[in-house]
């Protein structure tokens, strides 16, 4: 989502004549796009931020800006703890950037544009912006109305609101013609995209709707929650080829009290129920997840239906997290705080586990030819690289006109995070 939001701001400003730079130095804006979800993301945005006192101390012209939830979530005080900071911008006011950096940039008016989202805003198309890129993500509904008790998002992405079809058909259609190959629908809970309009339609209708598009060869979504993920969405990875068999879908805890405190409104049971549901929709499917550790009052029984939960599903990848308090969420203000240590153990020990499995996942794919679609150069160079349509990282030696296309690949390596091959023939 927040790589969305950093494209759509990007191609706002150089629609409007900005030229992007990677030297820091060279910059009369810079903008930092940020995440509030966990402490971490929070510490290393603010770190960032400090760092650039000196350049405008240097640079006085500068401009700098802070964008996202963290902007979002702190607002006006943020000018006041950073004196050199020239605006804020929420995330529900992304498709403004034009007129705030008009606003503050010449003459230094402090900003602060935090209203929530009131429709999600259409990103200016700059013809040429995704030339180089063989993947795509289209953000199809902005916002959460599930309030999970330890979660931010709802506060400072505020409610659900889907885009229109047409919108996000048109701007799916843009991003096919300059090359975009395998396209990410976003949202925070994608099963409840709803649109009420010339057309109604559901999630599994917009898929449907997307799937045909010329020159589209693969499509994917991101996240589906547990609770409502519906029939009809796992019967699409049957019906639509180009719906890639991959599905990320957060289980947070595998204990049912903590599941119950977190406000998940789902069972451990019902969790592994549509994971047999998906297995037999498709039984090579991945399966990733995010899982927190150290939620308040987690005991070690707790924590170990967590572990079970995991041998028992046996996820392909998993992001894993310690908990941290988010101002204003309910489980802020819940007692039974995990310490710290615990928290860091408990990670360390399921972290283990998963990489003992993802690598055993993946050893079952050496001797196998898989189909990639080639992204680019990979980032050690001398290699191509491309996921496969389960989301794996495939490297192997090839050339540039191979770029965009979908390959062959023979798998003889694999590792935890990724998989070396050599291009091959059916
Ligand atoms: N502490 C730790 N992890 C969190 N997440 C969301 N909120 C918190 C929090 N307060 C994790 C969840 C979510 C992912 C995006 O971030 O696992 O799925
Ligand atoms: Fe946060 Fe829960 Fe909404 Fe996901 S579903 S964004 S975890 S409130």
């Amino acid at each position: 989502m927040n790589e969305y939001d950093s494209d759509s701001l990007a191609q706002s400003l150089i629609n409007d004549g900005f030229f992007p730079t990677s030297n820091l130095d060279k910059a009369d804006l810079i903008l930092i796009n940020t995440c509030a979800v966990r402490a971490k993301p929070e510490q290393k945005a603010f770190s960032f931020l400090g760092r650039l006192a000196g350049k405008k101390k240097n640079r006085p012209g500068l401009v700098i800006g802070m964008v996202g939830c963290l902007a979002q979530m702190h607002g006006s005080s943020l000018l006041k703890r950073f004196p050199y900071l020239d605006f804020v911008i929420g995330p529900g006011e992304v498709g403004n950037i034009l007129e705030v950096v008009k606003k503050a940039g010449p003459h230094h008016i402090k900003v602060v544009a935090t209203s929530l989202c009131p429709a999600p805003h259409q990103p200016i198309s700059c013809q040429g912006y995704f030339s180089k890129r063989v993947t795509g993500f289209i953000s199809v509904m902005e916002g959460c109305d599930n309030f999970c008790s330890y979660c931010i998002v709802p506060y400072v992405r505020g409610r659900e609101i889907s885009r229109s079809p047409a919108e996000i058909s048109a701007e799916a259609k843009d991003l096919v013609s300059q090359g975009v190959r395998d396209l990410t629908l976003l949202g925070q809970n994608v099963n409840s995209f709803r649109w009420e309009g010339e057309i109604t339609g559901d999630f599994p209708s917009l898929l449907h709707e997307l799937s045909g598009l010329n020159g589209l060869y693969r499509l994917r979504f991101t996240t589906s929650h547990p609770k409502d993920l519906s029939d009809n969405l796992i019967q699409c990875f049957r019906d639509i080829k180009e719906l890639c068999p991959h599905i990320h879908l957060p289980f947070q805890a595998g204990s049912n009290r903590v599941l119950e405190r977190m406000r998940r409104s789902y069972t451990r049971e019902h969790y592994l129920e549509l994971i047999r549901k998906l297995r037999a929709a498709g039984p090579d499917i991945a399966i990733t997840s995010d899982v927190m550790v150290g939620f308040p009052g987690e005991t070690d029984d707790d924590f170990e239906l967590t572990l079970d939960l995991i041998k028992e599903v046996q996820f392909d990848s998993l992001f894993s997290f310690k908990y941290s308090d988010r101002k204003g969420t309910s489980a802020e203000r819940m007692g039974e705080k995990v310490e710290d240590n615990k928290k860091a153990y408990r990670l360390n020990l399921l972290q283990g586990l998963q990489k003992e499995i993802t690598l055993r996942k993946n050893k079952d794919l050496e001797g196998k030819r898989l189909e990639v679609l080639v992204e680019g150069v990979s980032k050690r160079g001398g290699q191509l690289t491309g996921r496969t349509a389960s989301n794996k990282v495939v490297n192997f030696i090839g050339n540039n006109n191979q770029i965009g296309k979908l390959i062959p690949v023979k798998i003889y390596h694999s590792s935890p995070n990724s998989l070396q091959g050599e291009a091959t023939t059916f």
